[in-house]
């Protein structure tokens, strides 16, 4: 009896693109779960060619390709060149990890609810940079970290589940930023995971868990689960 190679589509791992403009940490931590959260990344990309997140994809045998903006003339030309060579590998999902160039709106709305990111602040405090001296220097008691889906408006997308840690007396951004980083690894592996799951999909302004909506950001538990707050135990 003939057998067909062709995979079925259950058999088929969920495909990530990552983009990462550094040292790609975050990437890392993607590249070592992979093998045992039902996901595959099929591609690196980066807007700088010496990014240490290239070194890493490359080292784990994934393709790594950076372009060049100064190359472009205008923010679109260049994500319409770096998104056709995204969409080569054929992504479900393209996870900004450490990408630190705003997208086009054209690039966003090409693949509307299948971009995520993590930001470094407990969204919506703090979009764009220098999160963690902000929150100290507001006097917050507590930071973190948020993955939501990626729309136009920068670092303004639909939640999708943080990390918080308290801020300490005498932290700097330094030592804030350190004790985070781990955290958000955490919390891109499991958010990234749900995804490739099914569980969860962006539907307009919202959050779909298991078909429903998600009324408060998915939170990383103590035991570096995700769980819906609802569940989270009473003091
Ligand atoms: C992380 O803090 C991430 O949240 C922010 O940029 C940093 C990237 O770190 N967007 P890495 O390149 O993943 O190590």
């Amino acid at each position: 009896m003939h057998e067909s190679r062709v995979p079925s589509p259950e058999s088929r791992p969920f495909r990530l693109a990552v983009l990462a403009s550094g040292r790609g940490s975050n990437l890392q931590a993607l590249l070592d779960a992979a093998p045992t959260r039902g996901f595959a990344i099929v591609g690196v990309f980066s807007d700088h060619a010496d990014a240490p997140a290239l070194a890493r994809a490359r080292v784990a045998g994934v393709p790594a390709v950076a372009r060049n903006p100064k190359a472009f003339a205008t923010r679109e030309a260049f994500d319409t060149a770096l998104f056709d060579a995204i969409d080569v590998g054929m992504p479900d999902l393209v996870v900004c990890a450490g990408y630190l160039r705003i997208l086009s709106d054209a690039a966003v709305l090409r693949h509307a609810g299948r971009i995520v990111n993590i930001h470094p602040s407990l969204l919506p405090k703090y979009p764009g940079l220098r999160t963690h001296a902000r929150a100290i220097a507001a006097g917050d008691t507590e930071h973190g970290a948020s993955v939501h889906y990626v729309i136009p408006a920068l670092d303004a997308g639909p939640l999708i589940a943080q990390a918080r840690l308290p801020i300490l007396p005498g932290d700097t951004p330094a030592t804030l930023a350190e004790r985070l980083l781990p955290r958000e690894h955490r919390l891109l592996v499991e958010a990234v995971t749900w995804i490739a799951a099914g569980r969860l999909l962006q539907h307009g302004s919202a959050v779909l868990l298991d078909s429903r909506p998600l009324r408060t950001p998915l939170r990383l538990g103590a035991d570096d689960r995700l769980i819906e707050p609802a569940e989270t135990p009473s003091p």
